[in-house]
């Protein structure tokens, strides 16, 4: 068992060296980390693994191997791929006949993401000498695995294979993709949240960085936007997540309104703040408990019936972090179950945690906003919608909620809407600034 303390030392490392935020992956993770490192070291106590942290960076760079997240598929978030090739299609190609098209593919793991867009592109008509893509990841094992471009069942995912015919050749193993779709990618060792990272690079005509944010703490999101701010080109076009679509909003860039495409385009011009800004929101797989004792569902429930787990007391901010020293209830764990497979795509699984936990108590704020998101990954914005209004119900200050139903009803057209669902927003935050 590593202590608190020691514990406590090695995530605030984590966070100064790679911006990870130890509440999005989850309690046990990075103690398992370390605990993993240890035996590979033939170490026992705990305080000599410290000292060898501190003496050593190829430790740090183990460890480092050891808590990122590598998951990832090829098309993950189809949409995004088919937007991909038809707007280079329609808006870049005819501007740039005899150019070179410039992709950045940022934390792109193990290959499955830049692989794709080589994919995407070769399918919308482009020759391999029409474009390069550069593809940059800290991870030393997940950029060896990339570079053989061999892969196996975990990487092709969903019904949709249409690629795996034509780009690849069936192994005994698994799959090897052809050679001209390799070469036009080159994998570049490095971490984003590093000075001057990728400094004199032309600017990028497309940049992709997604599932990454989501790791991230707050201010090493805002320097990951700066460095996208900087290596996007004027015109071009970025790409996150599904679940990091609040985060960039925040950031001034515009979204592309295309339903199920998670991209985005600078605002005539870049709009990043040039103050440092207090985080406008934690997403999805960050913990946290709420005001739910003053929410009107949690009022009209029956106490008897909801959950026996008292909520932690209640900070005078709204959504607290809950202290990670702090044991989980039992629905705080089933949710924290429930977010991390909803990051690795197994939605059906998370949803019915998710139930679970409202069957035990409907008044779980986070459980419905859960809902909403996993709706939304499902392309479901109706659904979504519902869970999301649900969540506000439960607590008109989710500003979580608000900045993903001021996106759903951007989408639908709803201008008006969406801007006052921003004003509230907006109003949240002053109120936090003032208190
Ligand atoms: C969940 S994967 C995302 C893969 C792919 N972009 C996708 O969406 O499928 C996150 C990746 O981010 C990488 N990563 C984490 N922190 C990083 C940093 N500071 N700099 C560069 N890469 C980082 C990890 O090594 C991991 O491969």
């Amino acid at each position: 068992m590593v202590s608190t303390m020691l514990r406590n030392n090695i995530e605030s490392s984590l966070e100064k060296k790679i911006g990870l935020s130890a509440e999005s992956l989850g309690p046990e993770t990075i103690e398992k980390a370390m605990q993993l490192r240890m035996r590979a070291c033939g170490l026992t106590e705990p305080a000599g693994y410290l000292r060898l942290l501190r003496t050593s960076p190829g430790e740090w760079a183990e460890l480092i191997e050891a808590v990122v997240v590598p998951e990832t598929w090829f098309f993950r978030n189809r949409k995004s791929f088919s937007y991909l090739g038809s707007y280079v299609k329609r808006k870049w190609l005819p501007k740039h006949k005899n150019g070179v098209l410039r992709v950045l593919s940022l934390a792109c793991s193990t290959g499955e993401e830049p692989y794709s867009i080589a994919m995407a592109l070769l399918d919308a008509g482009l020759s391999e000498k029409h474009f390069r893509i550069v593809a940059l990841d800290i991870s030393k094992k997940a950029l060896e695995k990339a570079r053989i471009g061999h892969y196996g069942p975990e990487s092709f995912r969903g019904n949709d294979l249409w690629f795996r015919g034509r780009y690849f050749e069936a192994t005994p193993q698994g799959y090897r993709l052809h050679p001209h779709a390799m070469e036009t990618v080159q994998f570049v060792r490095g971490n984003i949240l590093e000075g001057q990272f990728l400094s004199g690079d032309v600017p990028y005509d497309i940049v992709l960085c997604r599932n990454l944010l989501i790791y991230l703490t707050p201010s090493a999101r805002k320097r990951v936007m700066e460095v996208i701010d900087r290596l996007l080109a004027k015109t071009g076009v970025f790409f996150v997540g599904h679940a990091e679509r609040p985060l960039v909003i925040a950031s001034g860039f515009q979204l592309i309104r295309e339903a199920g495409v998670f991209a985005f385009d600078r605002a005539v011009e870049s709009t990043l703040p040039k103050e440092p800004v207090k985080p406008r929101s934690r997403i999805r797989f960050e913990r946290r408990h709420h005001t739910q004792e003053n929410s009107p569902l949690r009022r009209s429930t029956d106490i008897a019936s909801a959950s026996p787990h008292k909520p932690p007391p209640v900070d005078s901010k709204p959504y607290p972090i809950r202290d990670r020293r702090q044991p989980a209830t039992e629905d705080g764990g089933l949710l924290d179950q429930a977010r991390r497979l909803a990051d690795k795509g197994a939605l059906e699984e998370a949803t019915s945690l998710c139930d679970k936990v409202l069957d035990q108590d409907m008044a779980q704020v986070q459980a419905h906003y859960l809902r909403g998101l996993i709706s939304l990954a499902m392309n479901n914005e109706r659904d979504a919608e519902e869970w999301l209004n649900k969540t506000l119900y439960l607590d008109p200050e989710h500003h979580d909620a608000l900045n993903h139903l001021a996106l759903i009803v951007e989408h639908r057209g709803d201008r008006e809407k969406s801007a006052q669902l921003q004003q509230r927003v907006k109003r949240i935050r002053q109120k936090e600034d003032i208190h």
